[in-house]
């Protein structure tokens, strides 16, 4: 069955989790004693009121703003729809704000990363301009404490503000792996309390790369003077103290040995791995399975591929160096200049099936894949609605850095400046079981790649469009859309258009326009699948805070999993009794163990049933279609090694990705989505 949204009130058009928890419980504007002051229609209303007031000619756009919001077919990001026309008046969800090396700015930061949490967004950092630890300072004669202690001051922060806040305030800190404390780093969240408040992410070059290739070592350089680092006593300590056969009285806090032998196989790297005053250099396989064993423990640090987010980046940065990226929003899916935020939005694309689409088993003959993909989506999909959305979608972002307010002076001109936007899907998965396309498979790939490409190039056409109604964004001489010839292919890949048609100059309003966000409750409110990711589960427990639920966890049911049950004579009471059974005593172990067809099962593979190649090919196609990242989370079975968790960030890396995240099931105790209520 088609997936529809029906009801002739915005209520009735929401599941009762949506407006009975989600949306009372964090969008709805209050007053000062906390009493709700809207309907869900009514927040609606205000998004669309105050977002189209950047519009020439408001009521149209107002209506048609909320004509698709209400319809669910597009959402903006959270911040969005609790914040416009309210007081708070800040929009976006991604913010970049990097600490320079000095212990002012490393305090403003803080202040100014609070202000950001206040109003719902989330800030990326890097630290990697910092200087190590038992570096030189000179003013008091000290030594500093680096990058990873200051970030104990901003987890404790984030801790602090996020009780005021509308949310949990989300952190990402990210580190180059050739800074210094890079060791220090992969191992600051091995346990499991510590900087909880921050995802982080190895800033990984393509020097590093390369040495890892050819089992070498690589150089670490020293932010504060630009030069190979000196080894300092600390340093050497740190790294020294690693070694099998090290003191292990001399191992400090944190470090790898304290975890028995199972670690990293550091016993292969014996005698001491720096030396204090040499230039320093580390191996590169000694790095990496700090990384690999990160990943396998608890999910970090991912890696964050920041030459390649360079090289995609819309300003050159060999000639323009002060355009250069060195981090990400929290998620991953916005890679950002320093003192840079963006709103994000997103295509609803499981309401984009076309009402007679076809099944994929009926195209499934030999033959070339991407042409019979092509025929396939020609009559599967909604293209006129697709691109309707994509269309004012893009604009309603293009008004949201227009009306947003932000919480300094450097993000408004910065924002002003390059007007980023992220205009990205959700629902993804739930399109593919509509299309009878299993997600994962080589045709969903094809299909990924090729509808990820339809709305980058409308969304593209559409800010050219707006460039010429409302002016360029303000750097774009600086840019490379003002020299196509000159990067050509770059151009082929971000506009879809001949460099040759656009010699003098492609004008374009905003200087990056899609993304891949997570939209984890943006989907929720939109009912259906998150991101570009598989469905999660057909039945689990929702842990999402307990201002929304209570003191009873969620239990939710996919329920357009129900809907195709039920289409296919599936007595659904039955089956939600037995999941709901399972669960209450702890032997739900996934759709398999539910008396259902296995032809429904098939077209349902759920986030762990998935070989990790899947997640990766999945991602790499989005990947390959947007102009900044992709959110998602590559899952792995409990029982994979290290080994199987560093192929899967080798594959992604080979692939195109510039943000990789993979997570081992079950290695985390508190989860956001889990199939066991919390204790
Ligand atoms: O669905 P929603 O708009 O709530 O957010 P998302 O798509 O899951 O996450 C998009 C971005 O919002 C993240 O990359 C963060 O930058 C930010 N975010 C945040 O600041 N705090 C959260 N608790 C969740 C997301």
């Amino acid at each position: 069955p088609r997936k529809r949204v029906t009801g002739d009130t915005v209520e009735e058009r929401l599941t009762a989790n949506a407006r009975e928890r989600i949306l009372p419980a964090r969008y709805l504007l209050r007053d000062e004693d906390g009493g709700i002051l809207e309907t869900p229609a009514e927040m609606f209303e205000r998004v669309a009121d105050a977002v189209a007031s950047a519009e020439d000619d408001p009521e149209t756009w107002s209506d048609r703003f909320y004509e698709t919001m209400t319809g669910l077919e597009f959402l903006p990001n959270s911040p969005t729809l609790m914040n416009a026309g309210g007081p708070l008046g800040q929009l976006a969800a991604c913010f970049v704000l990097s600490p320079d090396d000095d212990l002012d700015d490393i305090f403003d930061t803080v202040r100014q990363a609070a202000r950001v949490f206040q109003s719902g967004g989330g800030v990326g950092y890097s630290f990697s301009d910092l200087r190590p630890r038992g570096d030189v300072v000179a003013e008091t004669g000290g030594v500093a404490s680096g990058p990873v202690s200051f970030m104990r001051v901003y987890d404790q922060m984030c801790e602090t503000v996020k009780a005021g806040g509308k949310r949990r305030g989300a952190q990402m800190g990210v580190l180059r792996v050739d800074h210094p404390d890079i060791g220090r780093f992969c191992v600051a969240k091995r346990e499991e309390d510590s900087l909880e408040n921050f995802n982080v992410s190895v800033a990984v070059t393509e020097d590093f790369w390369a040495a890892l290739e050819a089992d070498d070592s690589y150089e670490i350089y020293n932010p504060r003077t630009g030069d190979v680092h000196e080894v300092s006593e600390a340093t050497a300590a740190f790294y020294n103290a690693s070694r099998a056969d090290a003191d292990p009285r001399a191992v400090p806090e944190n470090v790898w040995r304290d975890y028995g032998d199972d670690v990293v196989g550091v016993d292969e790297f014996r005698g001491d791995l720096v030396e204090v005053g040499e230039p320093m250099s580390l191996p590169a396989r000694f790095v990496w399975r700090l990384v690999v064993d990160g990943a396998w423990r608890n999910g970090e640090p991912g890696v964050f591929e920041v030459d390649r987010a360079n090289r995609e980046h819309a300003f050159d940065v060999d000639t323009h160096p002060g355009h250069r990226i060195e981090a990400t929003n929290p998620c991953g899916e916005q890679p950002l200049e320093d003192f840079e935020a963006c709103n994000l939005g997103h295509v609803n694309l499981s309401l984009m099936a076309a009402e007679d689409a076809p099944l994929w088993s009926d195209f499934e003959h030999g033959g070339d894949l991407e042409a019979r993909v092509e025929a396939f989506l020609a009559e599967a999909l909604d293209v006129e609605r697709l691109d309707r959305v994509t269309r004012w979608g893009t604009r309603f972002l293009d008004d949201v850095v227009t009306v947003s307010e932000y919480p300094l002076p450097e993000i408004r001109e910065t924002v002003a400046d390059r007007r980023k936007i992220g205009l990205g899907v959700m629902g993804f998965a739930e399109l593919l079981v509509q299309l009878g396309v299993r997600y994962g498979s080589d045709a969903s790939v094809e299909v990924a790649d090729q509808v990820m490409a339809r709305i980058d190039h409308v969304a593209t056409a559409t800010s050219r469009e707006l460039a010429a109604e409302r002016g360029r964004f303000p750097r774009w001489d600086e840019s490379k859309y003002a020299h196509p010839t000159r990067y050509a292919s770059w151009f082929r890949r971000h506009t879809g258009e001949d460099p040759e048609d656009w010699a003098d100059g492609f004008p374009i309003r905003n200087h990056g326009v899609t993304s891949v966000a997570p939209t984890g409750t943006t989907s929720m409110i939109a009912d259906t699948s998150g991101g570009c990711e598989p469905i999660y589960e057909v039945v689990y427990f929702k842990n999402v805070g307990r201002d929304v639920q209570g003191a009873e966890p969620l239990v939710e049911f996919d329920d357009y999993f129900l809907r195709v049950l039920a289409a296919n004579d599936v007595d659904v009471d039955a089956v939600e009794a037995e999941a709901k059974r399972l669960l209450g005593e702890g032997e739900f172990e996934g759709a398999h163990s539910l008396s259902v067809p296995g032809e429904i099962l098939d077209l349902f593979p759920t986030a762990r049933d998935l070989p990790m190649e899947a997640h990766v090919r999945v991602q790499a196609a989005f990947q390959a279609n947007v102009d900044g990242a992709v959110s998602k989370t590559i899952n792995v079975a409990h029982d994979a090694t290290r080994d199987d968790v560093a192929d899967a960030y080798r594959l992604a890396v080979d692939l195109g990705c510039v943000g990789v995240t993979v997570y081992r099931a079950g290695s985390r105790t508190a989860q956001v989505l889990t199939t066991k209520p919390e204790e």
